[in-house]
């Protein structure tokens, strides 16, 4: 028997707008655009972890707001979760995992190339942003 592994990522919202984040690597998910975020590790909740990340990924401090209904099925054992957040200090930067970094208004997320699994919670995020 298998467990599934959650991966969280963030949904992270500022001024109206989302944070897109372009891997650096692996080779295979090089170039492709994510909600940044990783696994969580043994004992953590989803909010721990996605705090965890993308201070560590992203230098700045987030508050988690809520869970994107679904979840996405990645290499296996792991399911992607995303979840909402605020970004509460500092200024996003490339630290880990990321080369380019960009913030998307709504209306233009489609603009960069998502990793399939992200695409979903990408239109759901937008539309929660839009809708103010
Ligand atoms: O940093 P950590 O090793 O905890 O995790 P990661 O490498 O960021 O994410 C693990 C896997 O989840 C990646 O290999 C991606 O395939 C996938 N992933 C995704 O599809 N979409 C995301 N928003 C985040 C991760």
């Amino acid at each position: 028997m298998t467990t599934v592994r959650v991966v969280v990522g963030g949904a992270v919202f500022d001024r109206g707008r989302l944070l897109a984040a372009r891997r650096s690597a692996p080779p295979e998910l090089a170039g492709r655009w994510e909600l940044p975020g990783g696994k969580l590790e043994p004992g953590e909740s989803a909010r721990q972890a996605l705090v965890r990340e993308l201070r560590e990924e992203l230098g700045v401090e987030v508050e988690p707001l809520a869970r994107i209904d679904g979840e996405w099925p990645l290499k296996p054992p792991y399911v992607l979760h995303v979840w909402t957040a605020r970004l509460l200090a500092g200024e996003v930067r490339p630290l880990q995992d990321h080369d380019e970094l960009r913030w998307l208004t709504p209306d233009r997320v489609d603009e960069v190339d998502w990793l399939e699994a992200d695409r979903p919670a990408v239109a759901a995020a937008a539309r929660l942003l839009s809708a103010g």
